[in-house]
C-alpha cells in the first residue's frame, strides 16, 4: 500500500476539527439566557491549584458575595457543583432520612421535581396541588402542615413553568411554629425578584446561574441556616481516605443514617468550604470564576436595583405583548418579574412562530410544559437580557412573524406600548425623585 495516501478521515473527525462557533442568538426564553460578557471573560481566566491561596480567597469571597445576594448572614453559603438541580438534590438528600415526612406544595413543573427528588431520597412525600398559574395561601399550607406533620416543607419560589411565584414571607414563621425545616428553590427568581433568606426564615435555599444571575448553568449557589446545618451535621460521616482521627463515621444501622450521596454530602462540602478545607472534591474552578462574577455584578449594581430592572423590563414586555393584542396567562398578582407566559393565538402554530423567530431574527422564546404545552409561549427578560433594546427587538420581531403567519395583531402595538410604558416609568421616577428632594 502506498504510505503517502492518507485514508479519508471519518466524518466525525471532520466535524470535531471545527472550532465551536455557535450562531448569534438572543435568548429570550425562560432561561438559559445570554451570559453577561463579563461573566464569560471571568470564565476564561487560567486555572490555579485547588488550595492555592488565591483559590481559597476566591472561595471565601464567593461566600461573602452570595450572602449579600441571598440577603443572609448564614455562614454556610457556598456553591454546589452542577446545575440547579444539583443544588436541590444536595439540599434534599443531605436533610432527608429515609422515612422522613416531606410536604411539597406543587403549582408547576418544578414542584413535581422536588417531589420526585424527595421520593428518591426515601421520604414519605405529601403533596398539595394548586392549578398552574395560581399559588397557595399561607392558610392552605399551614393546614397541610398540621395534617401531615412534615419534617421538611419543600417549595419552589418562582416556577418558570407557570411564571408565578409562591409568596414565602409568611411561611418561615409557620415552619418555625410547627418545627418544620423550610427548603426553597429560588433558581428562577433570585436576582430578579425579592428573596429575603433571613427575614423570611428560609432554612435551605438553592439557585442556579442561568436566569437572573446572568451566567451559564453549571453552578448552584446555596445557603443554609444554623437549623439546617445542625440537621445536616448530625449525619456527618467523613469518607475513608480523607478522614482524620476523631472524625465521625456513621453506620447505616445507627440512629442517624449517613447521607445517601457522597458527591452531594453537604456535611463534607461544608468542611471543604470551611477552615478544615476537607479534600472532598476538586472545585469546578471555571464555574466558580463565573459564579463569583455573577454575584459581584449583582452586588455592584445593588440587589434592589437589579430587582427593579427586572420589574421594569418585565413590565415593558408584558405591556408590549398586551399592546399587540395578545393575552397573558396566570394570576398577575403573583407574576414573576422575569418571565411572561402569553397565549398563542388560535390561528398560528406555536412551534412555527418560534422557528421563524429563531431562523429569521435569531431570537429564541420558550415553549411550555404539561397543561400549558402548545397553549402559551414563555418570554423571559432576565439577567443580562433584562434590557430595553432586547424587549423592543423581541416585540418588533414577534409582530412581524405573527403578521406573516396570518395572526391579527395591532400594527406597531407591541413596540409602541412598551415605549409608552418606559416613558411612564421615567415620569414616575422623576416624580419620586422630586418628592424626595
Ligand atoms: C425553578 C427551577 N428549578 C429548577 C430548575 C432546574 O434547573 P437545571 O436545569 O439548571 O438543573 C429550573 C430550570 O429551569 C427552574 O426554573
Amino acid at each position: 500500500m502506498n504510505q503517502n495516501i492518507r485514508s479519508p478521515r471519518p466524518r466525525s473527525a471532520l466535524i470535531a476539527s471545527q472550532p465551536i462557533n455557535p450562531p448569534a442568538r438572543l435568548l429570550m426564553g425562560p432561561g438559559p439566557i445570554n451570559a453577561d460578557p463579563r461573566v464569560l471573560r471571568a470564565m476564561s481566566a487560567q486555572l490555579v491549584g485547588q488550595y492555592d491561596p488565591s483559590m481559597t480567597a476566591y472561595m471565601n469571597e464567593t461566600m461573602s458575595l452570595y450572602r449579600e445576594v441571598f440577603h443572609t448572614e448564614n455562614e454556610q453559603t457556598l456553591l454546589i457543583d452542577g446545575t440547579s438541580r444539583a443544588g436541590i438534590e444536595a439540599a434534599l438528600v443531605s436533610m432527608i432520612e429515609p422515612g422522613d415526612r416531606v410536604l411539597v406544595p406543587v403549582f408547576g413543573r418544578f414542584g413535581h421535581l422536588l417531589r420526585e427528588i424527595a421520593e428518591r431520597c426515601g421520604a414519605e412525600v405529601h403533596v398539595i396541588e394548586a392549578e398552574w398559574g395560581t399559588v397557595f395561601t399561607p392558610e392552605q399550607i399551614e393546614r397541610a402542615i398540621i395534617e401531615t406533620r412534615p419534617k421538611i416543607l419543600a417549595v419552589v419560589h418562582g416556577d418558570t413553568s407557570t411564571t408565578v411565584a409562591q409568596p414565602l414571607d409568611e411561611l418561615g414563621a409557620l415552619c418555625r411554629a410547627h418545627d418544620v425545616i423550610f427548603y426553597t428553590d429560588v433558581t428562577a427568581s433570585l436576582g430578579g425578584n425579592t428573596v429575603e433568606t433571613d427575614a423570611w426564615g428560609l432554612d435551605a435555599v438553592t439557585a442556579g446561574l442561568q436566569k437572573c444571575l446572568g451566567g451559564p448553568s453549571g453552578s448552584a449557589p446555596a445557603t443554609f441556616s444554623a437549623r439546617a446545618v445542625e440537621l445536616i451535621d448530625s449525619r456527618k460521616s467523613i469518607e475513608a481516605g480523607i478522614r482524620s482521627a476523631g472524625d465521625p463515621v456513621l453506620s447505616s444501622f445507627g440512629s442517624a443514617t449517613p447521607i445517601r450521596s457522597n458527591y452531594f454530602d453537604l456535611s463534607m462540602i461544608f468542611d471543604y468550604w470551611g477552615p478544615k478545607r476537607l479534600n472532598h472534591h476538586t472545585e469546578a474552578t471555571t464555574m466558580l470564576y463565573g459564579a463569583r462574577e455573577c454575584a459581584r455584578l449583582l452586588v455592584d449594581e445593588g440587589i434592589e436595583n437589579a430587582v427593579e430592572r427586572h420589574r421594569m423590563h418585565g413590565g415593558a414586555m408584558l405591556e408590549g405583548l398586551r399592546g399587540l393584542g395578545l393575552s397573558i396567562f396566570g394570576d398577575s398578582r403573583y407574576k414573576m418579574n422575569n418571565v411572561t407566559a402569553v397565549y398563542i393565538p388560535d390561528s398560528v402554530s406555536g412551534d412555527g412562530v418560534r422557528g421563524e423567530l429563531l431562523d429569521d431574527f435569531g431570537i429564541e422564546i420558550g415553549t411550555s410544559f404539561g397543561p400549558l404545552h402548545g397553549k402559551v409561549w414563555r418570554i423571559g427578560t432576565m439577567g443580562y437580557n433584562a434590557r430595553k433594546d432586547t424587549v423592543l427587538t423581541t416585540l418588533a420581531a414577534l409582530e412581524q412573524v405573527l403578521r406573516r403567519a396570518g395572526a391579527h395583531v395591532t400594527p406597531g402595538g407591541g413596540v409602541g406600548t412598551a415605549y409608552d410604558f418606559y416613558a411612564d416609568q421615567a415620569t414616575e421616577a422623576e416624580l419620586a425623585a422630586s418628592v424626595a428632594l
